[in-house]
């Protein structure tokens, strides 16, 4: 799809927490989009929930990762997690393809791509109580005032995500820039239907499995801190 038609599918909402670039497509990014996004995509739809048992071979849990950039952890995830089912979003086509490719060469069944904003694929799409993980790695942090509002941790965005989530299942988030950091742990704990996995309320340890991605390793380099926050559904 192009960046154009992808733009016109978005619904008017003005305020996203991303910008569609005209991103550069390789030549296997294009051709995975082609041949491969019929295969593991899912299409947008307003007006119909996924029937989770359908969509995989295997009926297990479901986590959902919100923009998964390139696909590090999502490949690495689904491939490490054969028992687990995987919802991958992302707008960003490059990435889209690149995941693509990812799945393919590991011949990956539990994985599932959507190319459309999150927000409005958790609100029209995902049935309540239905997913067991809801992870948020690294999300662009909007570093300007005049851009807060574009940060997709919100108040809404959490009860949304709560609404999601199964009993017991998690909100994971990690980030690299502390004030986003902050801002996260403020705003997932005005939910009280969520509680956060560390007990004195602050941040918790970067669990062993989480896959460093592409956007971690350069906030390393950066010298930034990591912050995971998990939040269980209560
Ligand atoms: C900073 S990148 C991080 C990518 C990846 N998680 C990583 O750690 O390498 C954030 C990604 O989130 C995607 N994104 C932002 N808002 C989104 C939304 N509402 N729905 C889907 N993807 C979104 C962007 O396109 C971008 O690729």
């Amino acid at each position: 799809m192009t960046e154009q038609a992808f733009s016109a599918r978005l619904t008017s909402r003005s305020i996203r927490s991303f910008v569609i670039r005209n991103g550069r497509l390789t030549k296997a990014q294009a051709a995975a989009i082609d041949t491969l996004l019929p295969r593991y995509g899912i299409e947008y739809c307003e007006d119909q929930l996924l029937d989770f048992s359908a969509i995989f071979t295997q009926e297990n849990p479901v986590w959902m990762e919100i923009g998964f950039g390139n696909g590090d952890a999502l490949i690495d995830m689904a491939s490490r997690y054969p028992n687990t089912n995987f919802i991958g979003v992302e707008v960003h086509e490059p990435g889209v393809g690149q995941a693509l490719m990812g799945i393919e060469t590991l011949s990956l069944q539990n994985v599932r791509i959507i190319q459309h904003d999150a927000i409005e694929i958790l609100q029209h799409m995902i049935p309540a109580s239905a997913l067991q993980r809801v992870l948020l790695f690294f999300p662009d942090p909007w570093r300007k005032k005049r851009h807060f509002k574009r940060r997709i941790v919100q108040k809404d965005f959490v009860e949304l995500v709560a609404d999601k989530l199964e009993s017991g299942g998690v909100l994971h988030c990690a980030t690299d820039w502390q004030d986003y950091a902050q801002w996260m742990l403020d705003k997932i704990s005005t939910c009280e239907r969520l509680e956060n996995q560390n007990k004195t309320g602050g941040y918790s340890s970067r669990p062993e499995w989480r896959t460093r991605t592409r956007f971690e390793q350069r906030g390393e380099r950066l010298g930034h801190t990591v912050s995971d926050l998990l939040y269980t559904r209560i």
